[in-house]
């Protein structure tokens, strides 16, 4: 018998583990995420929406109304980096992490290209060393990422973004939205772990996602507005975007 519960980081790869069928992100500190989004990004000629070198429309309203303005940033899950790239070429220091090397490669290649500086890191997000993510950051940006987590691993996000982010720093994210048949599961929490599966990603409704965020105060949250192919942004309208920001230093 092989009983190894003994810490909070054992309860959570545990539940991991329930996922082990899954062959998405899910697996945080397994081999299994990163080759499913390796395979993922292997053909970069793939009619993936989010293949694009465009930055989310969300993202770059923040920047033209003022709402954030050149700092430190972080993009999380950074994919092949069209964030990342778009906040490089206007003035910020831009680390971005990914789970999938095949991604950071691409990400690399394409700011070589554009001649912007990103500086890319490979690995899972929330078990990186503190030394190679250690921030602070003014901004993380999260374009899709945190709903390919499981449940538990929230903790392990809000963990994160406690660790890195700045007093009066902003999270940029974009999520699956709940609620019109679009993408993303909308399955409680139980069933989720009962059927071992992460049905390709998780939607949330606006209640949930200030639910999980409740620590940070909303400055924003709407819906990601729909961009034709000629638009030099990504917008697509299966998914919430918000603008959340942590309180200043006591
Ligand atoms: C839907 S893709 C979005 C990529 C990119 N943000 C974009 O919008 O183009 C989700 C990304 O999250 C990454 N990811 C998932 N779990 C991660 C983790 N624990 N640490 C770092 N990256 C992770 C995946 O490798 C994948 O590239």
């Amino acid at each position: 018998m092989n009983r190894t519960v003994r810490s909070v980081e054992d309860v959570l790869a545990l539940l991991d583990g329930l996922f082990a069928s899954e062959s998405e992100a899910g697996r945080l500190g397994t081999g299994d995420g990163k080759d499913f989004w390796d395979r993922f990004y292997a053909d970069r000629s793939r009619p993936v929406p989010f293949f694009v070198s465009k930055p989310d429309e969300n993202l770059a309203a923040h920047l033209d109304r003022g709402l954030i303005a050149p700092c430190r940033a972080l993009d999380l899950g950074c994919g092949a980096g069209r964030n990342a790239l778009y906040l490089a070429s206007r003035g910020f220091q831009v680390d971005a992490v990914d789970l999938s090397p095949v991604a950071t490669a691409w990400g690399k290649d394409r700011a070589q290209e554009a001649g912007v500086d990103v500086r890319f890191l490979c690995g899972d997000a929330f078990t990186l060393p503190a030394a190679e993510l250690s921030g602070p950051y003014d901004l993380v940006v999260d374009s899709g990422c945190f709903h390919h987590l499981p449940p538990h691993r929230r903790t392990s996000y809000l963990g994160l973004l406690d660790r890195v982010l700045a007093p009066g720093g902003h999270l940029a994210l974009t999520s699956f939205a709940a609620g019109d048949g679009g993408m993303g599961s909308e399955l409680t929490d139980a069933e989720l772990y009962r059927r071992g599966d992460l049905q390709g990603g998780l939607a949330y409704t606006p209640e949930s996602l200030r639910w999980i965020f409740s620590d940070l105060v909303e400055v924003e949250l709407r819906r990601m507005r729909e961009e034709p192919p000629e638009s030099e942004l990504f917008g697509v309208t299966f998914l919430w975007t918000a603008l959340f920001r942590r309180g200043a230093a006591a």
